[in-house]
């Protein structure tokens, strides 16, 4: 990799025992040097309203500017109710806009879902790919990443367990590492 590549994570859960953030936590150790992953943190963020647009609040201001100055965008989410949880979606919806103001326009971005059911969140992976289209996010195709079994994937210290998963976890960093510098704007 030519140069450091900042990746804004953003975890589609603010439950403090949150999985899926211990799984975000868990990448970098999977990632390739110069890859570093930084968590946009949405907990705090209000619901969006369009009647901010001209003056959006403090919290929504700072989380776009952590996605407008990244310079690739990783989503790690649960499912709910075989979508996206409401909290990833106002986030994104957040940093949408004013419309035509987008902080997503042209950002590699890549997908992993991970619930502890046994088809990892497709739902909610496939749902969020569907607003990354029309948010011009080129999204890592390959490998796809639904991760199931996540009250059994993790230790006492938040590693990874399963040698595979690990293995899986690297392939998939490495290859959205790959896919970032082919896709990232020119600055
Ligand atoms: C409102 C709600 C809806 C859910 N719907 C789904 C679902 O559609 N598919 C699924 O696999 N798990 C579903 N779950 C279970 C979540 O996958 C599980 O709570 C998971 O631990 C959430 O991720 P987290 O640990 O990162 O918070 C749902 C949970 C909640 C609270």
């Amino acid at each position: 990799m030519a140069q450091t590549r900042n990746v804004a994570v953003v975890v589609g859960s603010i439950r403090r025992d949150s999985f899926n953030r211990k799984l975000a936590l868990a990448l970098q150790k999977f990632s390739p040097d110069g890859l570093k992953l930084n968590i946009a943190e949405i907990g705090g963020l209000p619901l969006y309203n369009q009647d901010d647009d001209a003056n959006p609040p403090a919290p929504s201001v700072a989380f776009k500017k952590q996605i407008q100055d990244a310079d690739a965008v990783l989503f790690v989410t649960p499912e709910y109710n075989r979508s996206v949880p409401g909290v990833l979606k106002n986030a994104i919806d957040i940093a949408s806009r004013p419309y035509g103001h987008s902080a997503w326009n042209g950002k590699p971005g890549a997908v992993i879902s991970l619930s502890p059911g046994a088809i990892g969140g497709f739902g909610a992976n496939h749902h969020l790919r569907q607003s990354l289209v029309f948010l011009d996010v080129p999204v890592l195709q390959q490998p796809e990443a639904y991760i199931g079994g996540a009250s059994e994937l993790f230790d006492e210290a938040g590693g990874v367990k399963k040698p595979e998963t690990q293995e899986f976890l690297r392939k998939f960093m490495s290859a959205f590492a790959g896919w970032i510098e082919a896709h990232a704007p020119r600055k």
